[in-house]
């Protein structure tokens, strides 16, 4: 058994068939004829031995500052068992399990591979087929689970059906991905119209398409939004793909999504204990250039820190994108009845629900978030 500094098993792709000293770099050859050059650095800093990683926990203690920059091996062949070994010139010996080696192999092919397979994420507009998943089934397996996570993950929403309808129960559900994280409205917090209501979603208006939490640093990766009674008339929800629109905005409409993802606004939520605050663009890019996040509430938005030539092209941005949540071509809707529950991803799908009479009957959700690190750990974990 080869060491990896890892919890997961790594198949055998492609044998070694052969190594070869460069310099600065060992250039390895693989069965299928693929080639794979690995900097001596590279792989002095990833050497698994039981000195370089702490068996336990399977994390560094060397650092590869600890050695000088032109380390040279004295040797290198691929053993008797397939793994690739290099003696360095201090004397220390390393073996590279090779389907560790393959996974992590960083030539060109290899590297446009995983890029190839890396979860994508499916945009969707008005005509998504909504995933559904079973309380029982994703409660009881964890196939079921994953299989609920990955749509969650991948598609940003997803319903759970035969959710029993006692206050509290959607912490189980939270809880079989993990942590749920707590916010000043709560650890579950109560979808209620009240008379002192802290915030416009604990109204009976209309809640306009928006994320949760936009006025914190980092918004909740994943929020529930669990259906207890739902007898008034309206309130019914919608949600629109905060990618897909902000991907048509770049194509129509290039000045005002340019606007969007560069001009920071303050989005503030206020009450007499607590005052969050976050200035932020409304889309967030990663560092490829891809929409990473949509940040969005209007009714928690402060007023406008512009400059003057800037303010009116802005405005027409800003009204653009919330005229887009509005279109009927982007938004899926659906009524949430008792014992179902909404779960998706708040950093990128805006959520709504249509004014309700509270004259007319009870409604009461219950509603709680996970941060997106953790449903990202659990799919890995299960995959092991
Ligand atoms: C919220 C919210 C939706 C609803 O509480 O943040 O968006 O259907 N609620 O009440
Ligand atoms: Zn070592
Ligand atoms: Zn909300």
């Amino acid at each position: 058994m080869n060491a990896i500094a890892d919890y997961r098993t790594y198949p055998l792709i492609s044998p070694l068939l052969s190594a070869q000293l460069a310099p600065d770099l060992i250039e390895v050859t693989w069965a299928d004829q693929r080639r794979s050059p690995f900097h001596h650095l590279w792989l002095r800093d990833n050497c698994p031995c039981s000195q370089c990683v702490y068996s336990v926990t399977r994390e560094q203690v060397f650092e590869i500052a600890d050695v000088p920059e032109h380390l040279e091996p004295l040797s290198v062949e691929v053993d008797d068992q397939g793994a690739l070994r290099v003696q360095w010139e201090d004397g220390h010996d390393s073996r590279y399990d090779p389907g560790w080696l393959r996974a992590h192999a960083y030539d060109d092919a290899s590297r446009a591979e995983r890029q190839a397979t890396r979860a994508r994420k499916q945009r969707w507009v008005a005509g998504l087929t909504l995933p559904v998943f079973e309380y029982s089934a994703v409660m009881n397996d964890d196939s079921a689970l994953l299989d609920w996570l990955l749509a969650v993950r991948d598609i940003g929403l997803s319903q759970v059906r035969g959710v029993p309808t006692e206050p509290g129960s959607l912490s189980l559900l939270a809880q079989r991905i993990s942590f749920i994280r707590e916010s000043n409205f709560g650890v579950l917090f109560n979808v209620q119209s009240k008379v002192d209501a802290d915030s416009n979603a604990y109204t009976a208006f209309n809640l306009p398409l928006h994320t949760d939490l936009p006025t914190r640093e980092l918004q909740p990766g994943l929020q529930f939004l669990h259906c207890l009674i739902n007898d008034a008339e309206g309130g019914d929800s919608r949600f629109v793909d905060g990618f897909a629109i902000a991907q048509t905005l770049r194509q129509e409409d290039p000045q005002a999504y340019r606007l969007l993802c560069e001009v920071p606004v303050e989005f503030r939520n206020k009450d007499r204990r607590s005052d969050y605050r976050c200035l932020a663009p409304v889309i967030a890019l990663d560092v490829t250039g891809e929409v990473a996040e949509i940040r969005m509430a209007n009714f928690l938005r402060g007023a406008f820190n512009i400059e003057p030539d800037v303010m009116l092209p802005y405005y027409r941005a800003y009204r653009h994108f919330i005229a887009m949540t509005r279109e009927p071509r982007f938004q899926f809707r659906q009524r949430l009845e008792a014992g179902q529950l909404w779960c998706f991803d708040n950093r990128r799908t805006l959520h709504a629900r249509d004014a309700f009479d509270p004259t007319s009957g009870a409604r009461h959700f219950q509603g709680c978030y996970v941060d997106r690190d953790e449903l990202l750990s659990r799919i890995l974990v299960l995959q092991r």
